[in-house]
């Protein structure tokens, strides 16, 4: 690790603003989500995405083969079924989803994950059946009726404010064909961590960045939002840079979601708790709905 003699004046600055941080951290500030679209991110998250020691940024192989074919049979796919995967990421679901003969479009606003889904495309050979749009989903206008199937996995429409994800749930009905079904993996929020806590570690090379950084991490639970709300504080020792991220995690209760749904536009909603029992390593922590239009 290299190291520096004086402290740069960045670095002082850096702790006095960590020392005056806002208490308690803001809901939705920057967005209320990890920089994902960043391009310096993007291609350190795709480490984590494609390094199968670990399922936190994508689950392991054997654990997205098992979830494929529980939405292969749960969402009615077939060779040829028309399928929307909203943060699609690299491309983990939606190119064995092609190789099957269904044809995809991918929406995800993280540049490397794009490219790797496009580059696992062509080299499955399945480029003609994938359609990959670097996009915000909240921006992304999708054809009317033009899907059989959407999918929004890995909890992501948590990440946004409620109004933004009820206006998502109405988008997506609005591009799914009648009878057409959508899966939403969700936390139960009877298994979200509610009590406060912080964290600290430092590293040379990782998610946060690629020189020698100070991660300082804390949680806490907004009870009137029903969100969890992560603060991370990333200082950059050699520049003194440092990074803020907040990171919110909006929960729903099961009748809530339900609800939500059928007034976006679907006329049945079913939930699964604990993935339905299909064998992810942290099952129990999701609830996952069908709903179809
Ligand atoms: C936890 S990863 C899951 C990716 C993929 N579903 C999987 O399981 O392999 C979350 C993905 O959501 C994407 N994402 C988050 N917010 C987004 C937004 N507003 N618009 C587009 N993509 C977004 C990120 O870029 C990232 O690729």
């Amino acid at each position: 690790m290299s190291q520096r003699s004086a402290i740069p004046s960045t670095l002082a600055d850096a702790l006095w603003r960590i020392y005056r941080r806002p208490d308690p951290a803001p809901l939705w500030e920057r967005g209320g989500n990890l920089p994902w679209n960043d391009p310096a991110f993007s291609a350190r998250m795709l480490r984590e995405h494609l390094d199968e020691s670990h399922g936190a940024a994508s689950r392991v192989a054997a654990e997205r083969a098992a979830q494929l074919e529980w939405l292969w049979a749960r969402l009615g796919l077939s060779p040829g079924s028309r399928v929307l995967d909203l943060t699609c990421g690299p491309g983990l679901y939606a190119v064995p989803l092609a190789g099957r003969g269904c044809h995809v479009t991918g929406v995800d606003f993280g540049p490397a994950a794009i490219a790797h889904a496009r580059r696992l495309a062509a080299e499955a050979g399945v480029a003609e059946r994938c359609v990959f749009i670097e996009a915000d989903v909240r921006d992304y206008q999708p054809p009317a009726g033009a899907f059989d199937a959407a999918l929004f996995l890995y909890g992501q429409l948590a990440v946004f404010p409620r109004a933004e994800a009820a206006a998502l749930l109405r988008k997506v009905a609005g591009a799914l064909r009648p009878g057409g079904r959508l899966c939403v993996e969700l936390l139960d929020p009877a298994r979200v961590d509610k009590a406060d806590s912080s964290w600290w570690f430092t590293d040379d090379k990782g998610l946060w960045g690629d020189r020698p950084f100070l991660h300082l991490g804390e949680r806490r639970w907004d009870e009137a939002e029903r969100t969890s709300v992560e603060r991370y504080l990333i200082l950059h020792l050699e520049s003194g840079h440092l990074d803020e991220i907040i990171l919110c995690d909006q929960t729903y209760a099961v009748e809530e979601m339900t609800e939500l749904m059928r007034a976006s536009g679907f006329a049945t909603v079913a939930a699964y708790p604990a993935w339905d029992g299909v064998a992810l390593y942290d099952a129990e922590e999701w609830v996952v709905y069908l709903a179809e239009c």
